[in-house]
């Protein structure tokens, strides 16, 4: 049989065995060694030729070369359509739009917090924290709020025993800080803070506080007051005004409230600032020689300011927010729009 008849034959015999060829890929590449193979049936042609005299044996080897690339045409192209089959035939629907893959973000209290630590940080200040369960010691006693202590009413405390309370305020965390180091102290201490308080659009039996304790030779009021200014423009805008007014807690002396003008109605009178234009937004003053005392400090040698605040409080100014209870349920329609 010449050259030319063994290509046809065998191009029949791939044909006819192409046509049978079953789904499986382990048999696609049977088949595919077989023919085109190192060792395939087109490979032993290939082999043969050096049996057929020299002066035949280019045509020979032509023929070859066409019949090789033929059947790997031939054979690709089979492939190819059959991968379009089985996407023709199988139960996947193409047309149906993807999976939208839900993108988290940050809960609008997270951001608040997010903001205080940085604009502190950048005055010096590390983060300092202190236990959510502590001692009456750490959460009264040493901040100057004796047993019978009238401004135990201030805070409707949740007690775990005689001895062991929810803490009521961040202000614990000023004493652990201050029992653990020594003074200069320069820190804030975010955390939640537990009141056995009715639950309604203002107030929650949990929320968020920061605590901020600056402990050093020689601190004065205009220290405060310079820092707290700088905290709410870095907050609010360069436009907002502040103002200090005298207050009392057992662990400063003298104490003060600060309020900022309402961004609602920029003082022009409305019903979230009461028609007062200002919006109290933290407590402070400087720290009583008492809590001093109580910490092992000499009053005489050192001194310094404290102050304390609410992250909703300051959350709900910032974006509006009117209810309180939106910030712990968890209903993404809410937390989506801080995205
Ligand atoms: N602990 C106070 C509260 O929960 C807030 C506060 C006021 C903290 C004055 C301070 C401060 O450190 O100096 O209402």
């Amino acid at each position: 049989m010449s050259i030319a008849h063994k290509a046809k034959s065998l191009k029949e015999q791939f044909l006819l065995e192409l046509e049978e060829l079953p789904l499986k890929t382990h048999d696609i590449k049977l088949f595919k060694d077989k023919f085109l193979g190192r060792n395939g049936e087109v490979a032993t042609l290939f082999h043969h030729l050096r049996d057929i005299p020299g002066d035949q044996r280019p045509e020979a080897g032509k023929i070859l070369n066409i019949l090789r690339e033929d059947l790997q045409s031939i054979f690709q192209d089979k492939i190819d359509k059959r991968q379009l089959n089985d996407i023709a035939n199988s139960t996947i629907d193409l047309t149906l739009p993807g999976d939208p893959k839900l993108i988290g973000s940050l809960h609008p209290l997270t951001l608040i917090l997010n903001d205080i630590n940085r604009i502190f940080y950048r005055l010096g200040f590390s983060v300092a924290y202190g236990p959510e369960v502590d001692t009456d010691f750490y959460n009264f006693e040493a901040l100057n709020i004796p047993k019978d202590h009238p401004a135990r009413d201030m805070q409707d405390t949740f007690y775990v025993d005689d001895d062991i309370v929810l803490r009521t305020h961040t202000s614990n965390s000023q004493i652990h800080t201050m029992l653990e180091n020594d003074p200069p102290i320069k820190i804030i201490a975010p955390g939640r803070v537990y009141r056995n308080e009715d639950i309604s659009v203002r107030s929650y039996c949990l929320f968020h506080q920061v605590e901020g304790l600056y402990v050093d030779k020689k601190i004065s009021f205009a220290d405060l007051k310079g820092v707290l200014i700088h905290f709410t423009e870095e907050m609010f805008g360069k436009k907002v005004k502040t103002r200090f007014r005298p207050s009392y807690f057992p662990f400063t002396e003298p104490s003060a409230e600060m309020d900022i003008s309402c961004l609602f109605c920029e003082q022009s009178g409305c019903n979230i600032c009461k028609y007062a234009g200002w919006l109290e937004i933290l407590g402070c003053g400087m720290v009583d020689p008492e809590v001093f005392k109580s910490v092992n400090y000499d009053p005489e040698q050192w001194s310094g300011y404290a102050f304390g605040m609410g992250i909703e409080r300051i959350a709900m100014l910032k974006y509006r927010v009117e209810d309180i209870r939106l910030f712990y349920e968890g209903d993404v329609r809410f937390l989506g729009q801080f995205a």
